[in-house]
């Protein structure tokens, strides 16, 4: 049986165990439960523990990426004042209005490895002066047939105030990425001045308020390089720390809590992690660092490359790959202990996601896209909850990359414009910023399947994550099996339940698309139901994320 047919099998059930009535607009089973029918009903248990608290979840953790690439910035942000496309100072409106019921926190600009060659002074000043420059991805063969196109000699016109504008158009939090590579420590210090000495006090802030923005910016996030082990400079993890040091020795602050984040390892090389912070302790520098840097993207094997015509394997390979995300966070976390024993320093996963073969959907020119199912929004889902269950290790995380790229949220050409499943993930998950991260324990049958060899494998058959606030209790979960719905009962320790609301995200078809055609072919339903007692059973749809709003009995 294909994949498609197994996820018509989908639905949804939602009952009550000793309560009241049920509202399911969708798949609907609409019963009320005693203890003999709960325990032959469900084959999975989630329990909430209401009286165990992990950290508040940093609303950080919602954090995106935007680099230089492709169709990013240029098509996908910013589409210039004079376009016809609609614009709010030459930014997508589009693109606005859609991220801010979303709540991004945090946006991580200009990369990546371009951050490594760019030089922030190009993209100040007046926009007709600022010179064109060869982009660090100019070089790929997708490009090769191109022109002259922005993609590969940016004309600078979306600069540092730009960024800026669009980071306060959206509500988030500006987090540059420094070049540490190709420029000395002495421009880093002029790019804090253009963005955050007061008017009058510096050249730089002259140059700001000249381009309109009088008061500073006040940006409090800044990467010191990016993969320093690799395009960021290639450097041992000594050569590195020695560098870092340049650029956080006497950075001038201007009254803000500058929050300095340091270039981690390469997916799991602890050593890396090792040897920076000893090098760090040894000089007394660890104080200059904040944030420690993680990198994962998640990938399948060859039948998994597409991102939409994949086989049940190469489903399974992708969604498996993404629960690597744990081990780097524990491992990591555990080795820094070694020279940081208070876990000053925090985790900060800059950048992650699903990444396909490269497969433009409407421009040749947007480099690493391609289209998203459900596959990525389970990716995402997994992904999403792991942080929160991480609470007190990671301070943010920034989902690679925001539109046109790598399991983007959105997709854009010209006028065009979509938003894709992965981005109905984050609008749900919206609901855990700031709450308190509560621990969850969680009985299920392992989801398994065969790897290209014959050899069985498996994973945890449900994934979770739950958080409070006030009297409301959310809990997320994706269910990554292709063919099993999961039929649970969740069960709340320490509080009663008054009523549920279910938010799912599935689709009976797991290769279909969000197109600019068909924009709402994936959409989430919504479903609710009211409760007393201390449980409640939901079904768990296969290949799916679903959020559960629970609100608390008195
Ligand atoms: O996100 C694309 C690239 O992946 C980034 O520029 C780099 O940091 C990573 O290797």
């Amino acid at each position: 049986m294909t994949a498609r047919l197994l996820a018509r099998r989908g639905f949804l059930e939602t009952a009550l165990v000793g309560g009241a009535a049920l509202l399911l607009p969708r798949w609907p089973v609409l019963r009320t439960l005693g203890d003999g029918a709960r325990s032959r009903l469900a084959d999975s248990r989630i329990d909430l523990l209401l009286d165990e608290p992990i950290a508040t979840i940093a609303p950080e953790i919602y954090g995106h990426f935007a680099e230089h690439l492709g169709g990013v910035i240029y098509d996908g942000i910013w589409v210039g004042e004079n376009s016809k496309i609609p614009n709010i100072g030459g930014i997508r409106k589009a693109l606005v209005d859609a991220l801010r019921p979303i709540k991004p926190s945090v946006m991580r600009w200009p990369g990546g490895c371009f951050a490594d060659s760019y030089d922030w002074r190009d993209g100040v000043g007046p926009r007709t002066q600022r010179p064109r420059r060869n982009n660090f991805w100019s070089d790929d063969p997708a490009f090769r047939t191109l022109g002259n196109i922005p993609a590969k000699f940016d004309p600078n016109a979306f600069g540092t105030s730009e960024f800026l504008h669009f980071c306060r158009l959206v509500g988030a939090q500006p987090y540059l990425a420094v070049n540490l590579r190709s420029l000395p420590a002495l421009a880093f210090t002029q790019w804090l001045e253009y963005c955050n000495s007061p008017a009058g006090s510096t050249t730089w802030s002259d140059v700001r308020a000249a381009a309109g923005d009088r008061d500073p910016f006040g940006v409090r996030y800044w990467g010191v390089g990016n993969e320093s082990w690799g395009c960021g400079g290639n450097f041992t993890p000594e050569e590195y720390a020695s560098e870092y040091r340049r650029f956080g020795v006497s950075a001038p602050e201007f009254g803000v809590d500058l929050q300095f984040i340091a270039s981690g390892p390469n997916g799991g090389d602890l050593e890396w992690t090792r040897r920076f912070f000893g090098a760090m302790a040894e000089r007394n520098g660890l104080d200059m660092v904040k944030g420690w840097a993680l990198h994962h993207y998640s990938s399948a094997g060859d039948a998994g490359a597409d991102a939409v015509a994949f086989d049940p394997r190469g489903w399974y390979d992708l969604v498996s790959s993404c629960d690597r995300m744990e081990g780097l966070i524990t491992s990591h976390w555990q080795e820094m202990a070694r020279a940081d024993r208070g876990h000053r320093i925090k985790l900060v996963v800059d950048e992650w996601g699903a990444w396909h073969r490269t497969a433009p959907v409407a421009d040749p020119a947007h480099l690493f896209e391609s289209q998203s199912t459900m596959r990525d929004a389970v990716v995402a889902g997994l992904t999403l909850d792991t942080f929160n269950r991480h609470a007190d290790k990671v301070a943010m995380a920034n989902v690679a990359q925001l539109i046109n790229c790598i399991h983007s949220l959105f997709l854009s050409h010209e006028e065009k414009f979509v938003t894709t499943p992965t981005y109905h993930v984050f609008a749900m998950y919206a609901a855990h910023q700031g709450a308190r991260a509560l621990r969850s324990v969680v009985s299920t049958p392992p989801t398994s399947w065969q790897a290209k060899d014959g050899t069985p494998r498996s994973q945890r058959g449900l994934n979770c994550s739950a958080s409070a606030r006030d009297r409301q209790v959310t809990l997320t979960v994706t269910n990554p099996a292709l063919s099993e719905g999961r039929t649970t009962e969740i069960t709340l320790r320490g509080g009663t339940i008054r009523l549920v609301k279910a938010t799912t995200l599935a689709s009976a078809d797991v290769h279909a698309v969000n197109t600019f055609e068909r924009p709402d072919a994936i959409t989430p339903t919504l479903a609710e139901v009211a409760a007393s007692g201390q449980s409640v059973v939901h079904t768990f749809p296969p290949a799916s994320v679903t959020r559960l709003d629970i609100v608390l009995g008195a």
